[in-house]
């Protein structure tokens, strides 16, 4: 649904997010402090209003490890999508702080790499040189950034498919698309804002399998959002549970199930629907409001 800060210029959030998705192949966070450089994430009393005393996020705290994957879920409009755009540095820290390997949000970094839930690919570009637009903003070497999309490419499935022009595509097939261009990255932390959200069940427990292998390959920091519960156990160490706005985080809920894991094969596991039912139960209480009314 789009917001007012979605509602500017196409190519102007694109050019944002193609610049934050642009990371370097390897940390190269600069400024970060060599402690942090893992990819972590602290979130400290954020608060975010917006004008007509919209309140958004209310005191938000929230600490992720370096090469964690934690989901965020909450009602509509609970600020889950703000929250993601403060990481991002999209938007303006009000209240409270942030930081991101022991530096603060900002555009561009380029160990910090954005999807959204639009596949957001050129279709004047082949499938390959989508995957390779990030490296190429960041000026990675041609070569280098050809063999690491194809490489991504054929990770998610998609080898045969690389001169095909988006509107070849599926839209399951243009989300893989932009899967290998955030993974082509090697940004240490991912923000996932419902990328999944627009496909069907069957495409989406494929994707959700794809993006485990990539993740369990190379352990990233994912901070992923989405509405459907099933998807959030399915991928996360942990679920952050948002209450409706102002949204608060309620409930912080540690998903031991094993890895490596797979959508489909969690579908059989008892485990599996204990934990959905539990954080179920959660987001009942955050629809109300969350834990003061
Ligand atoms: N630029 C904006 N100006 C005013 N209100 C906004 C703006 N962006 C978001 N909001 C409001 O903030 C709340 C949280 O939005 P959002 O973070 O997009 O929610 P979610 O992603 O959880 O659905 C909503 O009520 C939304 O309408
Ligand atoms: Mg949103």
């Amino acid at each position: 649904m789009p917001h007012e800060y979605e509602v500017r210029n196409e190519e102007s959030v694109l050019s944002e997010n193609m610049e934050t998705v642009a990371a370097p192949l390897s940390g190269g966070g600069g400024t970060a402090k060599p402690e942090d450089a893992h990819g972590a994430i602290d979130i400290k009393a954020v608060t975010h209003e917006f004008p007509g005393n919209v309140l958004a996020v209310s005191d938000a705290n929230l600490r992720v490890r370096g090469g964690e994957f934690v989901s965020i879920v909450g009602p509509s409009g609970c600020g889950k999508t703000t929250l993601l755009n403060l990481l991002a540095g999209l938007i303006d820290v009000q209240t409270g702080s942030i930081s991101l390997a022991g530096s603060p949000p900002k555009a561009g970094r380029h160990d910090v790499a954005y999807m959204l839930a639009r596949d957001c690919l050129f279709p004047w570009r082949t499938a390959l040189s989508n995957a390779t637009l990030g490296g190429e903003f960041r000026g990675v070497p041609k070569k280098e950034r050809v063999q690491r999309a194809r490489d991504m490419l054929r990770k998610v499935g998609l080898s045969g498919f690389e001169n095909n022009y988006p509107k070849a595509l599926s839209h399951g097939m243009r989300q893989r698309v932009a899967l290998a261009r955030t993974f082509s990255l090697s940004s240490s932390i991912l923000l996932m804002d419902e990328p999944f959200g627009a496909l069907d069940a069957q495409t989406k427990l494929q994707l959700e399998d794809v993006l485990l292998d990539l993740w369990t390959e190379e352990r990233r920091t994912v901070v992923f959002i989405t509405h459907d519960l099933n998807e959030a156990v399915t991928l996360s160490d942990r679920v952050i549970v948002m209450s409706a706005r102002p949204g608060r985080i309620i409930k912080d809920i540690p998903i031991p199930l094993e890895r490596p894991r797979s959508a489909r094969a969690l579908q059989k596991d008892p485990l599996y629907h204990e934990i959905y039912a539990e954080v179920w139960t959660w987001l009942e209480q955050g629809l109300n409001g969350g834990d003061d009314g």
